[in-house]
């Protein structure tokens, strides 16, 4: 079965609607920003303070390059649609499917977090401005666009397998 890969904003529900469709459909699970913490050996955290976005972003794209084509989940990180050549990858991909929650939604679920660089409850403008840079790039890179406001992770689930191809 061709891969499937969940794109979106940070707080889209990436990560929880991966695992349920790797259970559903008994594939192999992966997630970007896991990789790149194992192959930089320090958090996402410690990677932008220390090393900088840019280096960053050469981390996660020579992740996505290596990720499967067949067979697996994969959910990327919000930014990840940011460079061409990512897009790319994605744009010959099969399953690409953009989470789409909206932006009060996100700001909702990631009011605790601390574990986004980019994201600053202090400055929503800052990240409103980004959710609407994305949203085209999201849109234009996506197979399948999904509703992610308000609905449980079972139902987003049974919506991407029945309108994935196989
Ligand atoms: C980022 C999103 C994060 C992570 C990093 C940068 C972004 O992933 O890759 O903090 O630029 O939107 P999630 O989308 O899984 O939060």
């Amino acid at each position: 079965m061709e891969a499937i890969y969940l794109i979106g904003f940070m707080g889209s529900g990436k990560t929880t609607v991966s695992q349920e469709l790797s259970e559903k459909l008994e594939l192999a699970i992966f997630d970007t920003d896991r990789e790149i913490v194992k192959l930089a050996g320090k958090s996402i955290n410690q990677i932008f303070a220390l090393d900088g976005e840019e280096k960053f972003r050469v981390l996660e794209s020579e992740v996505l390059h290596s990720m499967p084509l067949t067979d697996a989940v994969v959910s990327t990180g919000g930014g990840i649609i940011g460079s061409e050549k990512n897009r790319l990858f994605l744009k010959e991909r099969m399953n690409v499917v953009f989470l789409n929650a909206d932006f009060s939604t996100i700001m909702e679920r990631l009011k605790d977090d601390d574990t986004r660089p980019l994201l600053s409850q202090d400055n929503l403008e800052a990240a409103e401005k980004l959710y609407n840079l994305r949203l085209p790039l999201y849109r234009e890179t996506a197979t399948i666009e999904v509703d992610a406001s308000g609905k449980s992770v079972s139902l987003i689930a049974n919506e991407i397998i029945q309108r994935m191809k196989k």
